[in-house]
């Protein structure tokens, strides 16, 4: 079981994108077991697959709507407010992830005020509990038998949460814009990859599947000079293929948008190609890195 982190700590760059890209790509294309995990209190990649409602207690929040086996009147769900997140991990709670449109796909979604909380935690032994929660739930048998990929999300941040993701994680990809400021966030993820690398053991050790170039504008120059140089300086973390800047993206992102996945468009769709395109790129790597 492949466990996925995708991360930049800075915002915008597509993190949420690619994890939907690649949660489709695996349970729709490769018709694989994918188990999606939002780690952002954002709630964005929950949003696309769950009606998320609003923290009666936060407006800016979300927390994730009724789970579908959860009975009020059933004495076993006395304890239980009917709602499952992954921010639960961190709580001690139980993790029921939520089925969604997609047959092969499942999703334990994003709790703000929640995941808030878990990332507020500073001192280090608090965020290596933290590690240990994510990283006991990822091994359950339950989980490890019902999944072939395990997708997260990340927020757009280094602290406890997304530390706690990568020391979980067994391939890291670094989404970003091929500009200045995002490109800053890559040298940090890189960075936090080389320090994980250090810390595991050898037998655990961290692929980094690279970094997808996103929002990639073929006619203008900068893209390229900046895609150019990075190669250049780190030939093996950069990937070949890139996520061009298409308003179909974005589309997708609306509410009701339809077809709802990218990989529901006509086989000829560019933008479909290109993203086939970059899922097998990473999928070689993350196979050639086992
Ligand atoms: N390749 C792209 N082309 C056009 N719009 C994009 C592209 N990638 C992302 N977007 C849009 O940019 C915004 C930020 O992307 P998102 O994936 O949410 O970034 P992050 O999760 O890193 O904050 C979203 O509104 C998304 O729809
Ligand atoms: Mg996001």
């Amino acid at each position: 079981m492949s466990i996925i982190a995708v991360v930049n700590n800075k915002g915008g760059v597509g993190k949420t994108t690619t994890s939907r890209i690649l949660a489709e790509y695996y349970s729709i294309v490769k018709n694989e077991r994918v188990l999606a995990l939002d780690m952002d209190p954002q709630a964005n990649f929950s949003n696309r697959y769950l009606k998320m409602e609003i923290d009666p207690y936060q407006q800016e929040g979300r927390i994730p709507p009724l789970h579908s086996t959860y009975d009020p009147n059933s004495p076993e769900d006395r304890d239980w407010d009917g709602r499952s997140s992954i921010a639960g991990i961190f709580f001690g709670e139980m993790v029921f992830p939520y089925t969604t449109y997609i047959d092969t796909l499942e999703i334990a979604p994003s709790h703000s005020s929640k995941l808030l909380l878990a990332e507020a935690v500073i001192r280090e032994e608090v965020v290596q509990k933290v590690y240990d929660q994510l990283s006991k739930f990822l091994t359950l048998d339950d989980v490890k038998n019902s999944y072939d990929k395990i997708i997260i999300d990340t927020p757009p941040s280094k602290g406890p949460v997304t530390i706690s993701v990568v020391r979980a994680a067994t391939d890291l990809l670094i989404p970003s814009i091929m500009e200045p400021q995002p490109i800053e966030g890559i040298y940090g993820m890189i960075h936090l990859w080389k320090s994980e690398t250090l810390r595991r053991p050898e037998n655990r050790p961290l692929n980094l599947l690279g970094v997808l170039p996103n929002s990639y504008d073929r006619r203008g120059i900068i893209h390229k000079d900046h895609y150019d140089s990075l190669k250049n300086e780190m030939p093996d973390y950069v990937l070949e293929s890139k996520i061009g800047r298409r308003l179909i993206y974005a589309e997708a992102d609306a509410d009701g948008a339809a077809p709802p996945s990218i990989f529901m468009y006509p086989e000829k769709n560019v933008a479909r190609q290109e993203v086939i395109y970059a899922c097998q790129e990473i999928d070689e790597r993350m196979n050639a890195n086992v």
